[in-house]
């Protein structure tokens, strides 16, 4: 890797807190990163001590020299992103840091602030000359990664997108969904493709449906004001949930990378329509901080698309997503059509599902009928499971870690590209118009208990997890 000035706008919020420098901090201690520079910069009044040490109880086990030369490295600049006088100032100080430190200029500029400054800071970026149109041979190089949500519905996007497009190059210009780097996640292409077993009966002839989960047991932390403008809808599935259930629907792509890949995913976007929904609030939201005492903002939503073309015709994709649940699950599960009964002693014969674990733990299982030992006949459905920390042990690197590595090596293959933005915010806007009812749900549970007594009988269906 070679050396690079890392500016983080949005420094003292909770994505840099949690994520960023935790995977900054693994970079350098897996030398990864070894020249390099830190900018941190917010509206808030702090040091940069203490964005720093906001950040260790999400490392998990410090080592001091590493830490050393990541407090050595970190600059802290107050700043107001409506201030255009305030980045040429920035500017300037960038300019004479990297000097100091005899760096090459290289420059990432990671925007992990709120959408609604995405289109300011990249106007001043252009006007301070923070970052310049990247030409052919651009050396040193400069790349801006834009965090999700990019925007909050389809005109805000567009708004950014034209932005970005009045003063830089599509090359220079990452928009993020750290799903797409999860180990279990980029492996979803894989499986499909690469295993005769799978690919054949990947259509509507063999699959019954299928069920995407994002349960999470935290509830939304210090988030509320993003949270409360945004809601589990703008939060997770308009990117993560979308993207995994795009990944799941594709054609075959020429290639498994870059363009290919996201056309194919673009295609299955497009495609999307929905069919039902219902939504949630945990009970306490509306107490947290930042958060309206009005609010009506859905922190849970359980949802039914499917997706119009002939692979899929008739096949419902299943979505559930919710904060303040009784556990963390990331996975996906698709369930196979049942066989004809050819065993009178056990019929019907349970499907066989194929789950894939994203997290806490990275597996995939085939769940096989096979029969119960002793004289019987009956039916036992059983797990085929590969896991992933068995054998390889437990994944790493982290998904930002990921992210920040392939930007400075300038693999764009981990970028959204906007007109999969489009289509996702399309899939949203409408789902907002439908209106679908927001009940309350305890803390700890599954969610509303209306995703089963209303949502599960209407459709003859029973979430997996
Ligand atoms: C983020 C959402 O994009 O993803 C958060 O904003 C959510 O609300 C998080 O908690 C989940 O990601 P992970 O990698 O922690 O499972």
């Amino acid at each position: 890797m070679n050396d690079v000035t890392i500016i983080v706008f949005g420094a003292t919020g909770d994505l840099m807190r949690r994520k960023l420098l935790p995977a900054l901090y693994r970079l350098v201690a897996h030398d990864k990163l070894k020249k390099f520079l830190i900018v941190g910069a917010a509206i808030d009044d702090v040091t940069a001590e203490d964005v720093l040490h906001r950040s260790r109880e999400f490392i998990e086990k410090i080592d001091e020299t590493v830490w050393k030369k990541m407090s050595d490295a970190i600059v802290y600049q107050q700043l107001d992103f409506g201030n255009e006088a305030g980045f040429l100032s920035f500017a300037t100080m960038i300019n004479s840091l990297e000097k100091k430190h005899k760096m090459s200029g290289n420059r990432l500029l990671y925007l992990a602030a709120a959408a609604e400054y995405f289109c300011q800071i990249t106007t001043y970026l252009a006007t301070s000359k923070l970052v310049v149109r990247r030409t052919e041979d651009q050396t040193p190089w400069q790349r801006i990664v834009y965090e999700k949500p990019f925007g909050h519905d389809l005109v805000s996007a567009r708004e950014i997108n034209a932005c970005i497009q009045k003063y830089f190059d599509e090359s220079q210009i990452y928009r993020i969904d750290h799903f797409l780097t999860k180990e279990l996640v980029s492996n979803i292409a894989l499986i499909r493709f690469t295993n005769c077993v799978f690919e054949p009966l990947w259509n509507n002839r063999y699959i019954d449906q299928v069920q995407i989960v994002i349960g999470e047991e935290i509830a939304i932390e210090k988030r509320g004001a993003y949270y409360d403008k945004y809601g589990a809808l703008a939060d997770v599935i308009q990117n993560h949930m979308l993207e995994l259930l795009a990944l799941i629907g594709m054609e075959a792509p020429e290639k498994l990378s870059g363009d290919y890949v996201r056309s194919r995913r673009a295609d299955v976007l497009k495609a999307v329509q929905i069919v039902d929904g219902v939504l949630g609030q945990f009970e306490g939201y509306k107490k947290e901080k930042n958060v309206d005492p009005n609010s009506t903002t859905e922190t849970f939503a359980a949802l039914m698309f499917r997706v119009d073309n002939p692979r899929w015709a008739g096949v419902p994709f299943y979505v559930k997503t919710g904060k303040c649940l009784q556990k963390k699950e990331t996975s996906i599960h698709i369930k196979f059509k049942a066989v004809d009964c050819l065993l009178t002693y056990s019929c019907p014969v349970p499907s066989n599902w194929l789950t894939i674990e994203i997290s806490p733990e990275a597996t995939f299982a085939l769940t096989l009928n096979a029969k119960k030992p002793g004289y019987s006949q009956e039916v036992i459905p059983v797990a085929m499971e590969f896991c992933h920390s068995c054998l390889f042990g437990k994944i790493t690197p982290h998904s930002y870690e990921v992210v920040l590595e392939e930007v400075v090596r300038g693999e764009q293959s981990i970028s959204v590209r906007f007109d999969e933005i489009e289509y996702a915010w399309k899939i949203i806007d409408e789902i907002r118009t439908k209106k679908f009812p927001v009940y309350e749900y305890q803390c700890g549970t599954t969610g509303p208990e209306q995703v089963v007594t209303e949502f599960e009988q209407k459709h003859g269906m029973r979430w997996r997890s």
